[in-house]
């Protein structure tokens, strides 16, 4: 009986082990091993033929014309802004990661945070327009998790109101807008190549535009600013991604699509089975589009899941599955952000931001897993009222 008691009261955990929240997949040493073997034999450990061979590769992938390997997401987020030469205030979602904010507060922009729609999770468009004044030079739009953002009515706002489109598509490699990868919609959108991505290069970012000036500066600003003839024609970053980095790039590639397919399998189990618990929600993903899964989050009603979402995440703790608070606290609360804050009423990133709940997503997750995760969260929901009683001061 004692086993099954949730592993808060008392019980066994459901998990010997920690379940992570990301279990990277990567290529085996035997396959990049000639690789390897010629970066150091040549001695090219940067801006060689690797980094060429990715950038090639993924623009045919995303079908833009450039796809230019920076360091991350961030600095390229921070050169594309300061290529583009914007000024003044940028339309930015608070409910997102802190590098969404962060790169335009390094190029000297002030972030205006809009809200997003509760369903899915991205920028509303109108909110957006609503945020738009004078000083409006962009918006910056998140496909968050890796859920296509709206892109048409986006597009649609920065035309009417002569605003450039840039999107953080961070969580991006895998999601696909209307049939086709995100990445060639708006001037730029900025991917990340970090571990908790379907597509790895360690760290590491890429911006995909089908604007050739624009690809151009972001080429120079990787090197200072500098095109060659030691005059820099702007202040630039060193944002260049090594060869070892690209090497794993281009190896990761070729699982793409299969961590992708995987992905949203995995999640169409989880949210069978967790449909049919009271209170648990999803992000709702536009019909045409698919969601890379690079995070899978719920949400929880305690009104109906008798369990708040830090409840249940405790509880989640205890039978050894991670869980992470995306976003908590949203951008404008954090400190580094306060000052920019323009007092907006932000309801859905606040409701998001208290009742989101990302679980261990990774994209080789096998079914013992997913299905042990949804059969304790059912467990933790049948014994809600003790573990509330317990947790309750
Ligand atoms: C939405 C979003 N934007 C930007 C970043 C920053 O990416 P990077 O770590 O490659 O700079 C992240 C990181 O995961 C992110 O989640």
């Amino acid at each position: 009986m004692k086993n099954n008691l949730p592993a808060i009261l008392g019980g066994k955990p459901a998990f010997q082990e920690l379940v992570p929240m990301v279990r990277p997949v990567l290529p085996q040493f035997s396959v990049m091993a000639g690789g390897v073997e010629s970066i150091l034999t040549t001695g090219m450990v940067t801006k060689g033929p690797f980094m060429r061979e990715f950038e090639q590769a993924l623009s045919e992938h995303l079908c833009v014309k450039h796809a230019i390997a920076v360091s991350s997401c961030t600095s390229g987020m921070m050169l594309t802004h300061k290529a583009l030469e914007l000024s003044g205030d940028v339309i930015v979602p608070s409910f997102t990661f802190m590098a969404t904010a962060s790169a335009l507060v390094w190029a000297g922009l002030r972030p205006i945070f809009a809200d997003v729609d509760r369903a899915t999770n991205n920028l509303d468009p109108a909110a957006a327009e609503a945020a738009v004044t004078p000083q409006t030079t962009a918006i910056v739009a998140v496909h968050q998790f890796g859920n296509p953002a709206d892109i048409a009515a986006l597009e649609k706002i920065a035309d009417r109101h002569g605003l450039k489109l840039i999107f953080d598509a961070a969580h991006g490699f895998g999601a696909c807008y209307q049939g086709d990868p995100v990445g060639k919609q708006g001037l730029a959108q900025i991917f990340s190549l970090s571990p908790t991505k379907l597509l790895i290069t360690g760290e590491g970012g890429i911006v995909a535009t089908n604007d050739d000036a624009l690809a151009a500066k972001i080429r120079m600003g990787r090197e200072y600013g500098n095109d060659g003839n030691y005059d820099s024609a702007f202040a630039g970053l060193n944002a260049r991604m090594p060869e070892f980095n690209a090497l794993l790039g281009l190896h990761s590639l070729e699982n793409l699509e299969e961590a992708a397919i995987n992905r949203n399998e995995t999640v169409t189990l989880f949210q069978e089975f967790l449909g049919r618990l009271p209170g648990i929600g999803f992000q709702r993903v536009r019909p045409g589009d698919r969601h890379s899964y690079r995070e899978f989050s719920i949400t929880v009603e305690p009104g109906l899941f008798s369990l708040t979402r830090d409840e249940l995440a405790l509880a989640l703790a205890a039978e050894n599955v991670d869980t992470r608070k995306y976003y908590q606290p949203p951008i404008h609360k954090q400190t580094a952000y306060l000052s920019y804050y323009d007092g907006r009423p932000l309801p859905n990133t606040d409701w998001l931001s208290s009742h989101s709940l990302s679980l261990p997503m990774w994209s080789n997750m096998g079914t013992d897993v997913s299905m042990g995760i949804c059969e304790t969260i059912q467990r933790l929901h049948e014994s809600a009222p003790s573990i509330h009683k317990k947790l309750t001061p």
